[in-house]
């Protein structure tokens, strides 16, 4: 797919609308896990280096749309990037609340963040007037929130589409241009044998998932719930854990298309908790042979020390790998941090969501908006 990307862009006294997803845990005030800011810092910086006016745009939480909260209040982050960006700015990061009446007034070298935009009415249903308005606050517009580009939504695919319509520039920023990359290595031409890890508590959440990755995958560990489906599958007992008896078949048609490596479970009062040590290091060979590695989903309770033994087992097998590797979800970007195993993984995604309807084949849209002409 062809879009244009920031880094090619001269942006020298031009007011750049950057779209990042900033939607981060925060609780008293603070943001709790930063990965996702972290992972837009250096767009943020190469647009205040490239002599822009930068403002950032994002959503934070599901709030009712013209009820703001101070609870979904973007100001913890703008603390975040002031302290963050301190060195390149000579003001804080101001937090903007009046912008679709009074502009964003920014000026080169200074970087504004808009308040939530899921404060403003039409934000969700991608009202083109809404739209407008936020393409008129700028000369350049970036979308590089991957982790919302499955949502067709006003800042994303609608204002791309308004800064068209007024003939204005609209790229993909570096992060998300990152992850398409990433992405579309691990997919589209994956060296092989390609193994995928796929945890999670139900087969039915993850079931696009699971039927595409077999069309790509010589084998795919499943764990957590996933698992015991699987498992009664086969007709094993899976005792008290709970599996998704309706889906048995699928699961069985699953396995037709590709080898799925079931963990022998250990269980707590008949329930499955985590993969068996011996079990985890059978698949951790089959992880650490594997030349392209796809992790989405936790494989056992990880969060609980005593059933984490399994989760930890892969988790090294994966830094140990001498193949690409790509992890994404929340979870699992949990666990690799958890297990202080970031730095053996290739790429590490910052969608959830997005990163599985990515997997799952399907076009997101705000992604799609940016595509131009070969
Ligand atoms: C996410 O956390 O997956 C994204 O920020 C999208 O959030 P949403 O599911 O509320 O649209």
């Amino acid at each position: 797919m062809n879009f244009l990307r920031m880094s090619e862009l001269n942006l020298t006294d031009k007011v750049v609308l950057i779209r990042e997803d900033l939607n981060v845990p925060i609780k008293d005030g603070k943001v709790t896990s930063d990965a996702r800011l972290q992972a837009s810092l250096p767009t943020i910086k190469m647009a205040l280096e490239k002599g822009a006016a930068v403002i950032v745009c994002s959503h934070l939480g599901r709030p009712t749309e013209g009820n703001p909260e101070a609870v979904y209040s973007l100001a913890p982050v703008a603390d975040y990037l002031t302290e963050k960006l301190s060195s390149q700015l000579s003001t804080p990061v101001r937090l903007n609340s009046d912008y679709l009446t009074q502009g964003a007034n920014v000026k080169s070298g200074e970087v504004v963040l808009l308040e939530n935009v899921r404060f403003n009415d039409g934000e969700k249903k991608n009202d083109a007037t809404l739209a407008k308005k936020y393409a008129d606050l700028c000369d350049v517009f970036v979308m590089d929130a991957f982790g919302t580009a499955h949502r067709a939504q006003a800042s994303t695919e609608g204002v791309t589409q308004a800064m068209r319509q007024a003939d204005k520039t609209v790229c993909a920023g570096p992060l998300l241009a990152a992850e398409l990359d990433a992405l579309s290595l691990a997919l589209e031409t994956p060296a092989q044998p390609m193994l995928a890890i796929v945890g999670g508590s139900k087969v039915s959440t993850k079931l696009e998932v699971l039927h595409s990755l077999a069309e790509v995958c010589t084998q795919i560990i499943v764990g957590g719930g996933i698992a015991n489906t699987f498992l009664a599958a086969q007709g094993h007992s899976v005792g008290a854990s709970l599996y998704e008896a309706d889906l048995l078949d699928t699961a069985r048609d699953i396995m037709t298309k590709t080898e799925i490596l079931l963990p022998e479970a250990i269980g707590d009062n008949d329930m499955i908790l985590d993969i068996a040590p011996e079990s985890a290091k059978q698949l951790a060979d089959a992880i650490i042979n594997a030349k392209t590695i796809l992790w989405n989903g936790p494989v056992g309770v990880f969060e609980v020390d005593a059933f984490g033994q399994g989760t930890q087992i892969l988790a090294t097998a994966v830094r140990d790998s001498d193949g690409f590797s790509i992890a994404g979800g929340g979870d699992t970007l949990a666990a690799i941090d958890k297990y202080q195993v970031a730095d053996g993984v290739s790429y590490m995604s910052t969608g959830g969501g997005a990163f599985l309807e990515f997997v799952e084949g399907k076009v997101l849209p705000a992604v799609a908006a940016l595509q131009i002409d070969a």
